[in-house]
């Protein structure tokens, strides 16, 4: 670990960190009005659940690593493991009716992650909370739903983080959120809060994180608690599939970083390059974007690549946007084969997801082609090489480069937009409630324009 204090990098990046917390950090008013409405749901609960129900509050708010503004608040209703699943959570759906019940302006949805629970909306509180039911443990072993570790996480991180690593953790929050990168969830594949928390645990500092980071050859694996052994650590890459794998000091089974893509990591490590290179408040902040006249940004974009856009749009149901941007991302990368297997190259695809609605972006050479090339087998594979040429013998011609098989189909389907209009109405493709969307060439109305380009703004930030 670096000295504190440290070169002259280190203490240009501490100076910018000190700049931009005064930005992410809750004022002192703010930290003590969040803390009195926090108390006063506490409170309201602990007067409906019976004394066998212990009512936490965890997360980055009870582990003061909560951002400036963010008013999202996790509480947690601890029940005995003696009581099962169902009961459970019939229990602290009831708890949840009667906790709204005759206030003004309250309400609440059920949510469904592994394991379901409650968002209230709290108007009167300005205050969002996820009432989630859970087993009280004190070891991950005795664990028997998804959300049972996070009240170990919060004892860990709160016995452990110093006041000064707190705002260390918000600043690396800030950093991973400026470069897309903040958040476990299908949207980010990034870093959640509690590995943010981890970080700065295991490395000490914010500069420690990015410097590690940026000269960080992979895999890494971070074991916080020293639960392996050098064996089990050089095996750790292999046995989680993960290039980066951090070892959940209250579960030695856990690997923190699970959702962490390839590409967010790349991401982070790019961007911890860029702003160590010339640590400033703007590299800090990446470069932003306006979505002001979106529709005319992407269209100059279209022409001076002599590029041609086609825009996907769905309506989407009222479930889970977990799940509704997995299916996005798998009928885009289906578009993106159908695309390419006939010939027309696809520069870049994009997806954004606003409320019930679902874009799907394609940003492609337009050029009108009539066949497609398919690679086949190496001729060395006899009976695939073999059935590959009777599969095609009605090609325009098949050719070899080295010794594997090409063939060149003509293609009826001429336009990109035909491929896209087929595999929308085809039932294989798209779930049945992601029926019939509207699809777009070149003229996007501006409301989907300024997704797409919020979309395209955030990938190729780099
Ligand atoms: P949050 O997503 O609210 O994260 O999950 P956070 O730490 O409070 O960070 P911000 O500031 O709101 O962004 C609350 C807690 O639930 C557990 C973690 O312990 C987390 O701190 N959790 C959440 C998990 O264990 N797994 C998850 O996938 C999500
Ligand atoms: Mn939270």
């Amino acid at each position: 670990m670096k000295r504190t204090g440290g070169g002259s990098a280190e203490r240009k990046v501490n100076a910018v960190a000190a700049r931009v917390l005064l930005d992410v950090k809750p004022t002192r008013e703010e930290s003590e009005l969040l803390a009195g409405r926090i108390n006063t749901v506490v409170s309201r609960l602990k007067l409906i659940v019976p004394r066998d129900v212990e009512v936490v509050v965890t997360g980055s708010s009870a582990r003061d690593t909560n951002m400036r503004g963010d008013s999202d608040v996790d509480i947690f209703m601890l029940f005995k493991r003696s009581v099962s699943k169902a009961e459970m959570e019939s229990r602290a759906l009831s708890y949840t009716k009667r906790l709204v019940r005759g206030h003004r302006g309250e309400s609440y949805e059920t949510k469904y992650a592994e394991h379901p629970y409650a968002r209230l909306l709290l108007s009167n509180l300005n205050l969002r909370v996820d009432l989630v039911p859970a087993y009280k443990i004190t070891d991950a072993r005795e664990r028997a739903t998804s959300v049972d570790r996070t009240q170990l996480h919060t004892l860990f991180i709160s016995s452990r983080l110093s006041g000064a690593q707190r705002d260390e953790v918000r600043v690396l929050k800030a950093f991973m959120r400026a470069h897309n990168v903040y958040g476990a969830e299908a949207r980010t594949e990034g870093f959640s809060g509690y590995l943010a928390e981890l970080f700065i645990h295991h490395f000490g500092s914010f500069y420690n994180v990015l410097s590690t980071m940026a000269e960080q050859r992979m895999p890494l694996v971070i074991d916080p608690a020293g639960h392996l052994g050098p064996d089990d650590a050089a095996s750790a890459p292999e046995r989680f599939g993960r290039e980066l794998v951090v070892i959940d000091p209250t579960d030695p089974g856990r690997n923190v970083a699970a959702n962490v893509s390839r590409k967010s990591l790349a991401r982070l490590v790019l961007s911890a390059r860029a702003f160590l290179k010339s640590p400033s408040k703007a590299s800090f902040y990446g470069a932003g974007h306006s979505e002001e006249r979106a529709a005319a940004a992407l269209s100059a974009l279209r022409k001076r690549l002599g590029l041609g856009i086609y825009a996907i749009r769905f309506v989407l149901p009222d479930i889970s946007e977990e799940i509704t941007w997995q299916q996005l991302a798998r009928f885009r990368a289906r578009c993106v084969g159908e695309l390419e297997k006939r010939g027309f190259a696809v520069t870049l695809s994009l997806q954004e997801i606003e409320g019930r609605e679902g874009l799907i972006g394609i940003i492609l050479n337009e050029i009108k082609i009539g066949h497609s090339v398919l690679r086949g087998p190496s001729s060395f594979m006899g009976r695939a090489a073999d059935e590959f040429a009777r599969a095609h013998s009605g090609a325009a011609f098949i050719f070899l480069l080295e010794d594997r098989l090409y063939a060149v189909e003509q293609s009826t389907e001429r336009d990109p937009g035909e491929v896209l209009r087929a595999l929308s109405n085809s039932r294989r493709a798209l779930p049945t409630y992601l029926k019939r969307p509207t699809i777009y060439h070149n003229t996007i109305p501006e409301s989907r324009a300024k997704l797409l380009y919020r979309a395209y703004c955030r990938e190729t930030s780099i």
